[in-house]
């Protein structure tokens, strides 16, 4: 029996949420090009396209955003949890633990229930914000700011966060990465998802792991990785190339490159410089320049591989000019991705087949016990 490690192109799962052709860098969610979706919708909008299938009418849309606002009032109790747990714990671990908590009362929660998909996804997706924006807010020391629903789902995401309203060039940018993030067909934390969901647990239990999952620094803790280390170089390109050759001959990973599927440049990368220039021209951040300088240097080495600029390589550049500290990067990768999780989700458990792979034992047999105290 052959083991496929990493399950490397081993298909799981038949499904029609999102599509990727990594060589020629061509990425589509419900068959439409990412490019078209940054430009023309909004995280909503897409996030019930994941879900449901196709792009809500007006009703249906307002319906979806109502529905998440309503779930805004929990927010005392999710306060009241984020202050009970240790002060210095990473933003992901808070999440993490959170996201099974909003079952609340919940008393049936089974997942195989229309109306409980339903009420589980608007309630996700309404506090995950909550969760974040009050962690970053106390680990500040700062006063909490509670949710507006006045204000459109990013635009109030950022409110809570900074403890004031936000330029709308702001929010609308953060509301695009957040369309850059949401899907990407079989990762590992949407496999985590869906190896869950395959158990019939629900949506809370699925998005949690999922969450654990994605705070791995080949995953989406690499933004956090990649801006500790421009953060920790100088703006030099002898001292950032002779940084980049030590990495390859130690063979360590250079974090914000690479990627499994994408044997070019990551589209969705190309996209987030697109937008951090677009900031830049109103908020210049030097760490820009030093990123541009690392990517050239980089690619240099790497391209010959196949080896490419990702996502996380610019995304924590954007996030840190909007404010947002580094160990709260993953979390708005998080946010983002939770459509993608539950549309996966909630696609596997229709045609439900519980995950149970194989492997091959290299152990031995018939060994006998011995006492600890014989040894
Ligand atoms: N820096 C240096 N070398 C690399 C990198 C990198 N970032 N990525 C791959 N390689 C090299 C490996 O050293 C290996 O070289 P070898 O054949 O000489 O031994 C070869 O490329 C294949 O590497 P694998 O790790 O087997 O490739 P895999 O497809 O498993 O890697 C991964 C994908 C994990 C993303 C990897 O590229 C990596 O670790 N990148 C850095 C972390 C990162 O940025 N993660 C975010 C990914 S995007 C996302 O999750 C949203």
């Amino acid at each position: 029996m052959q083991v496929y490690e990493g399950l490397a192109g081993i298909p799981v799962v038949k499904s029609s949420i999102s599509y990727v052709d990594g060589e020629n860098g061509i990425l589509e969610y419900r068959g439409i090009p990412i490019q078209e979706l940054v430009e023309n919708s909004n995280f909503l909008e897409l996030s019930y396209l994941l879900i449901f299938g196709k792009i809500p009418d007006e009703n249906e849309l307002l319906k979806f955003e109502l529905d998440i606002k309503e779930n805004l009032k929990y927010f005392e109790r999710i306060l009241d949890i984020v202050k009970s747990l240790p002060e210095n714990l990473h933003p992901m671990k808070i999440l993490q633990s959170l996201v099974p908590v909003f079952a609340f009362d919940d008393i049936d929660t089974d997942i195989m229930k229309e109306e409980n998909k339903y009420r589980q996804t608007v309630r996700i997706m309404a506090l995950v914000p909550v969760v974040i924006a009050f962690s970053k807010r106390l680990k500040e020391g700062k006063e909490i700011v509670f949710p507006d629903k006045n204000f459109y789902y990013t635009e109030n995401f950022l409110y809570m966060l900074n403890g004031k309203s936000v330029e709308k060039i702001y929010w609308q940018t953060l509301d695009k990465t957040l369309i850059l993030h949401a899907e990407h067909t079989i990762n590992a934390s949407t496999f985590t998802a869906m190896v869950v969901v395959s158990t019939l647990a629900d949506l809370y239990a699925c998005v949690s792991s999922a969450i654990g999952s994605l705070s791995g620094r080949l995953h989406g803790g690499a933004n956090e990785e990649v801006y500790k280390m421009l953060s920790s170089l100088p703006n030099d390109e002898k001292i950032i190339r002779e940084y980049i050759e030590n990495k390859l001959k130690n063979k360590d990973k250079i974090m914000g490159f690479g990627h499994r599927i994408y044997k070019t440049y990551d589209p969705r990368a190309k996209i987030m410089k697109y937008l951090l220039e677009n900031l830049q021209k109103e908020k210049p951040t030097p760490l820009l320049k030093k990123a541009e300088i690392f990517e050239k240097i980089a690619l240099e080495y790497l391209e010959e591989k196949k080896i490419y600029t990702n996502i996380d390589f610019y995304s924590g550049v954007l996030y840190s000019q909007m404010g947002i500290p580094s160990d709260f990067f993953t979390t708005i990768f998080a946010m983002a991705r939770v459509p993608g999780w539950i549309a996966h989700c909630i696609e596997y458990v229709r045609n439900n087949k519980l995950f149970r792979p194989t492997q091959v034992y290299d152990g031995g047999h018939n060994i006998h016990y011995k006492d600890i105290k014989s040894l």
